[in-house]
């Protein structure tokens, strides 16, 4: 029952997000994109193919965007914090060697920073039901996977604050994976709830979002086995050097026959391997499969290192030149703040003012 629930939730998110990508290129400026990280690392070649060109293709649209990064989420299931300041300028760092451009329409600060955005968590609390809370299979997953002693309320409630990040700006468009549907979701509802209790006899204050669902199909690590995570130890990193690439290719797992094919299903590990060589040249991996033939898992490693080492340098390049800039990246965090807090305050203003809280 549950599971077949949760489809029909994730098939009517996909087609909303199919309808939102056609009208997005029509009128980019109608739409305000918010997208956000926790700061727990720097960024692999998973997250550069599966959301990081998204972010630059819908930012070269000229879609306004807003990027987020979410430390105080990384205390919900962490007991580590003393790499948070670092980890978030590293991702600044992979942002902008990716090809992001901070503008007056393009910014990117930390939640932490933003008190006013922040302050929306209190009505917000009282239009979610604890049960509510409790049922979101996102929140229900990680702690399952965390090794914390006790569930902090901070892990419970986080997706409303996750719903503040996203409605202080009124950002109407959020590029995310399945696993963030239920945190959209929520959103959805909180916009809804706050508009019909405390708008009544006024503009609705609030968009109810809608998610873009990402359309590249997920990567696997080099395991082949499970999603590319830095944490199970089968990334590639964005800063990683061309050597290194190399060698982690190498230890890549590949399956016992020589002759290579493009077969997802019966030889998920190869094709994994050709999907990224696919992503660096834009060819069909059908077509990687049967130049490479019986070069086999060797010709197949040396193929996917050069495509994807030619592909970074670049980004690599600029990812160098950015490390040794502190101050700039600074400063494109705190102008991010200064333009995140400037719609803060004029959304909190219009919050006290529907909720009769204005002195
Ligand atoms: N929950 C997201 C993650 O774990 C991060 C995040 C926080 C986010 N706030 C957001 C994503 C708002 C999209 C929109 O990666």
């Amino acid at each position: 029952m549950e599971s077949k629930e949760i489809s029909a939730t994730y098939e009517a998110a996909l087609e909303r997000s199919k309808k939102i990508e056609a009208d997005i290129q029509l009128h980019p400026e109608r739409y305000k994109v918010l997208t956000g990280d926790r700061p727990t690392g720097r960024l692999h070649i998973g997250h550069y193919f599966g959301s990081l060109q998204n972010r630059v293709r819908l930012q070269n649209m000229g879609v306004p965007t807003c990027i987020l990064i979410a430390d105080y989420q990384v205390l919900t299931d962490h007991e580590a914090f003393s790499e948070i300041s670092q980890n978030t300028k590293q991702l600044v760092i992979d942002y902008l060697a990716a090809g992001i451009k901070p503008s007056d329409k393009v910014i990117i600060y930390p939640h932490s920073y933003i008190p006013e955005a922040n302050q929306l968590m209190l009505p917000f609390l009282t239009l979610v039901s604890s049960s509510e809370l409790e049922r979101n299979p996102t929140v229900k997953e990680e702690i399952s996977k965390s090794e914390l002693s006790t569930v902090n309320a901070g892990m419970l409630t986080y997706p409303i604050h996750q719903a503040c990040d996203i409605l202080y700006c009124k950002g109407t468009v959020v590029p995310v994976g399945k696993d963030q549907l239920p945190h959209i979701e929520l959103t959805q509802k909180i916009a809804r709830r706050f508009n019909k209790k405390f708008c009544k006899n006024m503009e609705p204050i609030f968009p109810e979002p809608s998610a873009l669902l990402s359309k590249t199909p997920s990567i696997l690590g080099l395991d082949g086995s499970q999603k590319m995570s830095k944490s199970r130890g089968n990334a590639i990193m964005l800063c990683a050097s061309e050597d290194e690439t190399a060698s982690l290719i190498k230890k890549a797992k590949t399956d016992t026959e020589r002759h290579i094919t493009y077969d997802p299903v019966n030889r998920p590990e190869v094709a994994n391997l050709l999907m990224l060589i696919s992503l660096c040249t834009d060819e069909d991996p059908a077509a990687i499969a049967e130049r490479i033939g019986d070069g086999g898992g060797g010709l197949l490693k040396k193929t996917l290192t050069e495509a994807l080492n030619e592909k970074l340098r670049p980004l690599r390049a600029e990812r160098v030149r950015l490390e040794a800039s502190p101050d700039y990246i600074r400063s494109v965090l705190m102008d991010g703040v200064k333009r995140a807090r400037e719609m803060a305050v004029a959304t909190l203003d219009e919050v006290r003012r529907a909720m009769n809280m204005e002195i």
